[in-house]
């Protein structure tokens, strides 16, 4: 099956690397509408999009992801969870409030944001825009949090460096979709997996034969070496969400 919409989607590759260019007026509203007309849960839209053109505030996201190369793209988008916008509509009482506050909605809003993201992300593609989607904007959350002054019930989800390509990755082979897309019910796997061991032998030779950054690599390496990173490094993410007022406690 083809059609320019699906070819977009299977061509997706993360870019990195962007030329001078920035991205119009036009184009900056165009991705931001994608955004909207994406699938909000309840219908809420509860996601604000914050376009980060102050230098300064560039230089911080590059210090804090440790990708400067964002400072020069095309354009950057800051995606916020945000119920902060619907508890101004909302009369304060007990059961709002409470809603508001709760891990139900912080989750709903981040769907909503990354769901807004991806939508941005697919749009510019069909436009020839390449990007680059970036959860490490929380390696430090508490200091983009204020940075871009952002209110209780509120919490950035990810970043978004969007620019014209200044190169073409080769597109990065993902899981046979036995491993990820089963019948009816959960099928576990182990790491002997022989699906998993092609797999492997299959992100080796991506590895081997791509432009930038070649090595040595499996899936499974990949996986240990992220699960091997120290937790502490983020743990102040469940500080952020605290002070942003989400309440993460069963027993609230
Ligand atoms: C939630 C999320 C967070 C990500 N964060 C980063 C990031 O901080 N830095 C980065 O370079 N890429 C980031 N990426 C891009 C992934 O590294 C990339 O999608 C993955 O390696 C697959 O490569 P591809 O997009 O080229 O297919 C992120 C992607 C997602 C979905």
């Amino acid at each position: 099956m083809n059609n320019p919409t699906l070819t977009t989607l299977l061509t997706h590759r993360s870019v990195r690397k962007f030329t001078a260019e920035k991205l119009t007026a036009d184009e900056v509203a165009t991705l931001v509408s994608a955004a909207q007309h994406a699938a909000t849960s309840t219908f809420s839209q509860q996601y604000s999009i914050i376009s980060v053109t102050d230098p300064h505030k560039l230089a911080v996201l590059g210090e804090i992801t440790g990708h400067h190369w964002l400072e020069s793209a095309g354009h950057y988008f800051l995606l916020v969870a945000d119920q902060y916008r619907n508890a101004q509509l909302a009369p304060k009482t007990d059961t709002t409030i409470a809603n508001l506050h709760s891990a139900d909605k912080l989750l709903a809003g981040i769907f909503d944001a990354a769901i807004a993201t991806e939508a941005m992300v697919t749009a510019g593609e069909s436009l020839g825009l390449g990007s680059t989607i970036m959860g490490s904007i929380l390696n430090d959350t508490l200091r983009v949090i204020s940075l871009f002054n952002l209110p209780k019930l509120t919490f950035p989800v990810l970043g978004l460096a969007v620019g014209h390509p200044a190169e073409k990755p080769a597109l990065k082979p993902h899981l046979p979709q036995e491993l990820v897309h089963f019948d009816n019910d959960y099928q576990p796997i182990t790491a002997d997996n022989p699906v998993l061991a092609d797999y492997n032998r299959l992100i080796t030779a991506y590895y081997h034969e791509r432009g930038s950054n070649q090595r040595d690599e499996t899936f499974t390496h990949h996986i240990i070496t992220e699960m091997s990173r120290d937790p502490k490094q983020r743990a102040e993410i469940l500080v952020a969400l605290a002070q942003q007022g989400f309440s993460l406690s069963a027993a609230d």
